[in-house]
């Protein structure tokens, strides 16, 4: 049977898929390392990485040989009984966070959704029904499910969507006035180390550990989103851990399996007990097959201790986009943490995505005028360079020639 080819698919994708993505017309069918392959042979070289969920690279053997011999093993049981990888897993995470107990779930809106229940559960037994305010950023992503969406930034509420629920206030980023007036009717202090959706925006340590220091003295659990920021991408295992604060609750998806769908609360001391049976749950989550990729992932992020590689390689690639701002003034800075770095532009950002896509390098645009790069952390110095030559040619392109 012959195979549809690009046009087709392309058509297919046009007529049969929901029109809710903004997609570039690419049809992706072969993966390896840091290259994609399209349905016309072309090569790619992936600054996008699954939006930082191929940390090791697509299809790495090892996540791919365990997620084989798994699925030849056990692929599912449902949460009535457990699973020999799914234990295996959740003694492996709990440590590397240094937090007691995990729920596993299959994204990260999941995450954030059973996190806030989480927060609103234990101070609705420990204060009563009034301290229920989640508090988050200007600036913040936490996923598309009801609950996640409203603790995201408000732009991203549309008015369709109505009504949302309540209990959710958003601060500016650093505004501790702000933070001390509602932290004593809060249930949580949700925040992501480094905003990512929102444009690469890096919280100040300083105000992150006062923040932390406020959160202790108000018996308010400080909540870290490390959907995008953890496994490796931002120089430690988690971004916290290079941050000098300590979460009560961590919630962590997209490269926890390395692209397969898995998502994870963590949780310490008395958080870690609060969800009893019955309160909440998911028919997949902590499934014996994305259990087995993630541990695999864990393996390998460890041994070859990829976190160190993300610190030493996105200082290197971060000075090297500073190098590039300094020659195009269409280039206003360069904003970031280990290999999760962005480019804010004067400009739309876009049309350098779409160059370089042209050139055959992956990138996102996030917040209009930001490029984004969350390249795998096992990249090639080689193809870091190569891409960096594109994109100097790429902002050359938009802002006349560098002098
Ligand atoms: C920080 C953060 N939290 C949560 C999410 C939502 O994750 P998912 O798309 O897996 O639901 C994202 C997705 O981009 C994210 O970046």
């Amino acid at each position: 049977m012959t195979r549809p080819g690009t046009t087709e698919l392309l058509g297919m994708a046009r007529t049969t898929l929901f029109p809710n993505y903004r997609q570039f017309p690419v049809v992706f069918e072969r993966g390896s390392g840091a290259r994609l392959w399209d349905t016309d042979g072309r090569e790619y070289v992936d600054f996008v990485a699954g939006i930082a969920s191929c940390n090791l690279g697509h299809c790495h053997p090892e996540v791919t040989a365990a997620i084989q011999d798994q699925a030849r093993r056990l692929v599912h049981v449902s949460n009535w009984y457990f699973s020999d990888r799914q234990l295996e897993l959740a003694a492996r995470l709990t440590g590397l966070a240094s937090l007691d107990r995990v729920f596993f779930c299959n994204s990260g809106a999941e995450a954030s959704e059973a996190a806030i229940k989480l927060a609103r559960k234990r101070s609705y037994e420990k204060y009563g029904p009034d301290r229920n305010l989640v508090i988050s950023f200007y600036g913040a992503f936490h996923g598309r499910t009801m609950k996640a969406l409203t603790a995201t930034d408000p732009k991203h509420h549309m008015a369709a969507f109505s009504p949302y629920p309540e209990g959710f206030v958003h601060i500016q980023p650093g505004d501790l006035a702000a933070l001390e007036k509602h932290l004593p009717l809060a249930c949580a202090l949700f925040l992501e180390p480094v905003q990512g959706e929102g444009g690469v925006h890096p919280f100040d340590p300083a105000f992150l550990k006062e923040a932390a220091r406020l959160c202790t003295e108000q018996d308010v659990p400080l909540m870290l989103d490390e959907v995008q920021t953890g496994m490796g991408r931002c120089g430690a295992l988690f971004a916290y851990q290079a941050l000098g604060i300590r979460p009560d609750v961590l919630t962590l998806a997209k490269a926890l399996a390395n692209g397969f769908p898995m998502g994870a609360v963590l949780a310490g001391g008395e958080l870690a007990a609060v969800m009893a049976p019955g309160s909440h749950g998911s028919t997949f989550g902590g499934n014996a097959l994305a259990c087995a990729a993630a541990l695999a992932t864990l393996d390998v992020l460890v041994r070859e201790d990829l976190s160190s590689r993300a610190r030493t390689l996105g200082n290197r690639f971060r000075a090297a986009l500073e190098d590039l701002a300094g020659r195009h003034p269409v280039v206003k800075n360069i904003r970031g943490m280990g290999l999760l770095l962005g480019m804010e532009l004067t400009v739309a950002a876009a049309p350098v995505v779409k160059d370089l896509l042209e050139r055959g390098y992956l990138v996102t645009a996030v917040a209009e005028r930001t490029l984004r790069f969350t390249p795998p952390l096992n990249i090639a110095e080689e193809d870091v360079d190569a891409f960096l030559q594109a994109l100097d040619e790429a902002l050359a392109a938009q802002g006349g020639s560098p002098p």
